[in-house]
């Protein structure tokens, strides 16, 4: 399959279309200079739809650029398959490992590694000059000037690396990816080196282009802004292994976990012991008495943790009754942030997080109320 624009509000269809990437069980293990073993991946499976944007995100050091090297064939993975538009690339138990060059992929890593000697042009031209068959002329000729036109910076040709400012690199960067009509990119933490304010734009602009142009996109971050904004599904990574794999809201506001819930957001948490179930809802004792939420699988007598995220916490005259859980809570800071304001409340031991607008003032004696619906009650798992 060759690269084809799609219709930007076009989401990649779940149904039955041949994934561009499926993952089976693959596993990788390293063996550190001490002797000891490190699992950097463990029994991973996951697919990519054509068109996806997927993201894996974790904490470093939790397998990320391990699992897209290999993918890639850059690393060979000790075992599982790695099969790439139905066709298998790697397989530990079959043998077989595809080099890099025949996997039909492209890859961008966090200094875009532009050729600092060649043009712009040279450097879009490069894997069409190394490809075999090899294109003639004209034809490396229009295709770089095509990909230079769809990333938006004709203009560029002529220009070296140390010329352009970071969002002309990526964009040289990404015309260089899809230059050779490759329906498959892979992207190492690219923007992870950029301030803030330049990184901000330039993800709205891979953004843009990204579902513009129709490639499937696998992007390794560690940042959950990123990942929230960017991504069509999150792979959330934790120890090698992935923790859970959902669209961006789902994986923000149903964590299966609370190393989930605390990676992808802010979490307030109240660990206790599961005491009763009720109708859809579960109860736990806490340090701070009774608090109910979402009902969950666990027993009678488990260790959970209720999780409630900031903006979902409310303060004194918001407090509802019937179905909240209230505690008395004094103001231990207001944090002006400009767009929105952050107060942190103390109730007995706890400290939590509220966001939003409240009329009140260091010191106070308030109440602070989290509705069941918006508590989660999940394994105490750590
Ligand atoms: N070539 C290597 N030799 C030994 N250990 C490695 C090697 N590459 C990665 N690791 C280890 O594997 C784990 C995962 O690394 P990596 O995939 O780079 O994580 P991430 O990209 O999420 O930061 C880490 O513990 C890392 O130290
Ligand atoms: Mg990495």
């Amino acid at each position: 399959m060759t690269l084809m624009a799609q219709d930007p509000a076009t989401r990649p269809a779940a149904g039955d279309e041949t994934p561009v990437v499926r993952i089976t069980g693959l596993g990788k293990a390293f063996r550190r200079a001490d002797g000891s073993v490190a699992k950097a991946i463990d029994d991973v499976s996951l697919d990519v739809r054509p068109g996806e944007f997927l993201v894996l995100l974790g904490p470093s050091g939790c397998g990320k650029t391990t699992l897209l090297r290999t993918i890639a064939g850059l690393e060979r993975a000790d075992t599982g398959s790695v099969a790439l538009r139905g066709v298998e690339v790697f397989s530990a138990e079959r043998g077989i490992d595809l080099p890099p060059e025949r996997r039909r992929l492209s890859m961008i890593f966090q200094s875009y590694a532009l050729w600092p000697h060649m043009t712009a042009f040279d450097n879009i031209a490069y894997p069409l000059r190394n490809a075999r068959p090899r294109p003639d002329r004209a034809t490396v000729e229009k295709r770089v000037q095509a990909a230079l036109e769809m990333v938006g910076t004709p203009e560029l040709a002529r220009q070296y690396p140390n010329q352009m400012s970071g969002g002309q690199q990526q964009r040289i960067a990404l015309a260089r990816a899809i230059v050779g009509g490759d329906d498959l990119v892979l992207f190492d933490e690219p923007l992870s080196n950029v301030d803030a304010k330049v990184r901000e734009q330039l993800r709205l602009e891979l953004l843009a282009l990204q579902r513009e142009l129709g490639f499937a996109a696998v992007y390794v971050t560690h940042d959950q802004t990123e990942a929230m904004e960017l991504a069509h599904r999150i792979a959330v990574m934790g120890d090698g292994r992935v923790r859970q794999l959902a669209d961006p809201a789902t994986v923000y506001r149903r964590p299966v976990s609370r190393y989930v819930a605390n990676f992808v957001g802010t979490a307030n948490e109240l660990v206790g012991t599961v005491v009763r179930h009720g109708e859809g809802t579960t109860t736990l004792r806490t340090g701070l008495g009774e608090v109910t939420g979402v009902r969950a699988g666990l027993a009678v007598g488990d260790e959970a943790v209720a999780v409630f995220r900031p903006e979902r916490t409310r303060l004194g005259a918001d407090a509802t009754s019937g179905n909240g859980n209230t505690w008395p809570a004094e103001v231990a800071a207001v944090l002006f942030l400009g767009a929105q304001t952050e107060t942190v409340v103390k109730a007995g031991a706890h400290s939590f997080r509220l966001l939003g607008e409240h009329d009140v003032a260091e010191g106070e004696q308030t109440t602070v109320t989290v509705r069941e619906a918006d508590v989660l009650i999940l394994p105490a798992d750590g």
